[in-house]
């Protein structure tokens, strides 16, 4: 998806209001293609744990890092620090594993493999340090995984497991995250304002690209015979 480059950039907030209504339908468009629990088999399900699992688990903090050191205003920064506070000291990550070994869907090298190329790609997006592109893509991660976790805790629960202390979690607290994104790109957007013809979603679609993988790749999208 590509936003649609106009010559004239409207104020901020109504530019950030723009951003959001188009990332709010790329997360609705993203969602559609996610299959029900019960549209899998156990296979497919186990996969699509172990490669959200191999994405999540080492780089959501380290991208919301890399949005914190892209952003040069001070309201996104404080908003991006709550964000990285409630990751790191309440260890997201092991929340993730635990929902993930509960699941009986540890990673193996052909899950890291499947993800590798689209992972790479997202890694060095986030490396150009674009605070705008950042923030858009980062708002765009939390509002998908926001609503991902209720197919998420369902393909868990068919796979026997009843740790849901992560999908439980980040079901509640990604609202109010990416509410916080949208109000630091618009504080962004106003001391650092992109180029008119600058394409925002080009990390959308390359995060885009990598959730599809993790959630179709070997089949995801197969009924059960
Ligand atoms: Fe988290």
């Amino acid at each position: 998806m590509t936003s649609a480059p106009s010559a004239v950039l409207p104020a901020p907030e109504a530019h950030a209001a723009s951003l959001q209504e188009q990332i709010q339908r790329a997360v609705d468009e993203l969602m559609a293609e996610v299959p029900n629990a019960d549209q899998l088999s156990a296979n497919q399900r186990r996969g699509i744990i172990a490669r959200y699992d191999t994405v999540l688990e080492a780089n959501f903090i380290y991208w919301m890092t890399a949005t914190y050191l892209s952003v040069m205003s001070k309201e996104a920064r404080t908003i991006i620090l709550d964000n990285l506070h409630e990751e790191v000291g309440d260890c997201h990550p092991e929340m993730l594993r635990r929902f993930t070994l509960a699941a009986d869907a540890m990673p193996t090298d052909t899950d890291i493999l499947a993800v590798a190329r689209d992972l790479t790609n997202v890694r060095l997006f986030m490396g150009r340090m674009s605070g705008v592109k950042n923030i858009v893509t980062m708002a765009f991660f939390e509002g998908f995984i926001q609503k991902f976790m209720t197919p998420f805790a369902e393909m868990a629960d068919r796979q026997g497991s009843k740790e849901q202390e992560y999908t439980i979690v980040h079901g509640l607290c990604d609202i109010t995250h990416t509410q916080e994104l949208f109000r630091a790109l618009a504080a962004e957007i106003a001391i650092n304002p992109p180029h008119s013809t600058t394409d925002l979603f080009e990390g959308v679609d390359l995060l885009g690209t990598l959730i599809r993988t993790i959630v179709h790749c070997g089949g995801g999208l197969d009924r059960v015979a």
